[in-house]
């Protein structure tokens, strides 16, 4: 794609946008009020606004390799602590796809250099659950399992941060672990019980 055709694109959207409605940019420029904070992927066949059918200022968006939420990472905190603490969401979104690239990198013994202590939280994963994925033979199921488990994993990551417990308390917040399907365009909800998780992992991880 040649850059200046983006510009050309971007022509187009606002003059589409603006014959919707004339105040779309006035109206977007006073402030952003969003439902959901989505966590997903920065794999390029895997989109977040476009995939759930939401517009500009609907969905507060943060997206790396693998969708991952390690607690030392100060990107994905800051994430987690302006649109919970700040912009008041009501759902966190883990959302996961199907032939991760990030997932089967981990699934490699190899030494990736600078990918290796990102990619290493995705092999904790698979440590954590190494009984349940070594039953299965099948290489495919395996690595699409490993994809599921790790973003329950990553929900998990959220519930233990005083960020979400806060606003769990105050208003019930809600957590989902979604995987994106790419054969068929289709969302899968895990339909992950975070409030069982939440009680399991008090005992330790309770700051509120
Ligand atoms: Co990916």
């Amino acid at each position: 794609m040649e850059v200046q055709k983006i510009f050309e694109n971007n022509k187009k959207w606002v003059q589409h946008q603006l014959a919707i409605d004339t105040n779309y940019f006035k109206d977007m420029s006073k402030g952003q009020n969003p439902e959901i904070l989505y966590i997903g992927c920065s794999d390029s066949r895997v989109t977040a606004e476009e995939m759930m059918g939401v517009g500009p200022g609907e969905a507060f968006v943060h997206r790396n390799i693998a969708n991952m939420v390690p607690n030392t990472d100060l990107s994905a905190m800051s994430v987690i602590d302006y649109s919970l603490m700040h912009l008041k969401v009501n759902h966190v979104v883990v959302c996961g796809h199907y032939y991760c690239g990030g997932v089967k990198a981990a699934m490699q013994p190899k030494d990736l250099g600078i990918l290796n202590p990102w990619l290493r939280n995705i092999r904790d994963v698979y440590r954590i659950h190494k009984d349940e994925l070594n039953t299965i033979k099948d290489e495919d199921k395996k690595y699409k399992r490993l994809v599921e488990l790790n973003v329950q994993e990553q929900c998990v990551n959220v519930i233990k941060t005083s960020e979400f417990q806060q606003a769990y308390n105050d208003r019930k917040v809600t957590v989902h672990g979604w995987v994106f399907d790419i054969h068929s365009g289709k969302l899968i909800d895990l339909k992950i019980d975070f409030e069982k998780i939440l009680d399991q992992i008090r005992e330790i991880y309770r700051l509120h």
